[in-house]
């Protein structure tokens, strides 16, 4: 590609232009080799204590924040929410949701994908109806192994963060702009061989950002991988959730120093038990 997607972290208008532009960026050196590699040992810990998850899988955690010390590390530092406000283009935010990935070696790569659901159709069926809906950016992630298509990590669509853009020749996306297809295949498209799919190129300790719409992938797996994001939302946007806060959340509440609490004001949580 011939325009720049790393930055530094203080270059906050540089990172909100290339999102606004591009739909995607990386922001160097965000944290430091040891809070990766405290991350990394919070989501064997939390993921996987006992090593069970098999070969060539991953596992979730979709409430990661409630257990992580490290991401409260990272809120408690001014330096680090300047960038994660100036994003949201509102100072009075509050956690909006966090999650954790371990894949393990041999994960094939994932399906194309956009997380937001802004313009589901049908009836709200799990929590990610509820809380995927608004135009902030999507991931905030650290990609802890970095990224790299030899070997692994995420790639994105270029320019697919705006409503108006249409999938490369050949290509078309469900109604509810959600799934990536090849023409006359009703299998989700996964591959990295169409126009204007990048593959992130990262080191660990980098935060990898995009935008609400924009389309993404995971890259296939060779070896024990770890990710985590944190995303934030002004609290002028309450969200009326079904279900009620949890107790992981209401735990992770009462443990928080009292300078940081305030973090938590309009968090839903998800209750993973909840049906519509
Ligand atoms: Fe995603």
């Amino acid at each position: 590609m011939d325009y720049n997607i790393y930055f530094d972290r203080n270059d906050l208008s540089g990172i909100r232009q290339a999102l606004a532009t591009y739909g995607y960026c990386v922001v160097r050196q965000v944290i430091t080799p040891d809070q990766v590699q405290r991350l990394k040992d919070e989501i064997d810990r939390f993921v996987d204590p006992d090593r069970t998850v098999p070969p060539a899988s991953g596992k979730y955690h979709l409430t990661f924040a409630e257990e992580s010390e490290v991401l409260w590390e990272l809120v408690d530092d001014p330096e680090y929410m300047k960038l994660r406000t100036s994003l949201i283009g509102d100072t009075e935010v509050c956690l909006h949701r966090s999650a954790a990935i371990l894949r393990t070696p041999g994960d094939p790569a994932g399906a194309w994908h956009s997380d937001h659901c802004g313009q589901r159709k049908g009836p709200k069926n799990n929590a990610n109806d509820f809380l995927n809906r608004y135009s902030m950016p999507s991931g905030g992630w650290f990609y802890l192994n970095g990224s790299h298509p030899d070997r692994s990590g995420i790639a994105v669509m270029e320019y697919s963060h705006t409503e108006e853009w249409q999938p490369p020749e050949g290509f078309h996306m469900d109604d509810e702009r959600r799934m990536l297809y090849r023409d006359g295949d009703d299998t989700p498209y996964s591959k990295l061989d169409a126009p204007g799919m990048v593959p992130v190129i990262a080191d660990p300790g980098d935060l990898i950002l995009f935008s609400a719409l924009t389309l993404h992938v995971n890259m296939e797996t060779k070896e024990r991988r770890y990710s985590c994001g944190m995303a934030f939302r002004p609290k002028s946007i309450q969200i009326d959730v079904p279900w009620k806060l949890t107790e992981g959340a209401q735990k992770m509440i009462d443990r928080l120093p009292a300078h940081l609490k305030h973090y938590t004001e309009g968090y839903t949580s998800i209750d993973l038990n909840w049906k519509p």
